[in-house]
């Protein structure tokens, strides 16, 4: 699986968002170590802190399909902003992709970092 076809992947779940409140669209495809695509949008809630976002949406289907070491996840938004995952995606991420990679785009370019870069000191038990 290429990037590009994750990050494809991304940008096309940005359609399944459930975003009333924000209207801000957000897409995320998943690789498993044995390459199997996961898929995630953000979920809002009148509750805005029960709003669980595009990237965790994808690593909790996964896990709970028992999946749990991801080596890539490409993230995207409908209106072509980068969207890089917040700190709770990140800490997420620490947990089950530590020495993986992010996809974003960034001016209609496909950028990675590691989540190393994101998160150089993610909390661990
Ligand atoms: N959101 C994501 O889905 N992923 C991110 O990395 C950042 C934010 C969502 C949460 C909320 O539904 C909306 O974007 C605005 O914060």
């Amino acid at each position: 699986m290429q990037d590009k076809e994750l990050l494809d992947i991304a940008k096309a779940m940005c359609d399944k968002a459930y975003a009333p409140y924000s209207e801000f669209r957000v897409g995320a495809a998943l690789l498993t170590d044995d390459d199997t695509v996961f898929t995630g949008c953000n979920i809002e809630n009148a509750s805005y802190g029960a709003t669980n976002c595009a990237e965790r949406t994808a690593m909790f289907k996964a896990v709970s399909e028992g999946y749990t070491h991801f080596k890539k996840i490409a993230v995207a938004a409908k209106d072509g902003s980068t969207a890089y995952p917040c700190g709770i995606c990140l800490q997420v991420m620490n947990e089950f992709m530590y020495d993986g990679e992010v996809i974003l785009e960034e001016d209609s370019k496909l950028i990675k970092y590691s989540v190393k870069e994101l998160l150089p000191h993610g909390f661990i038990l």
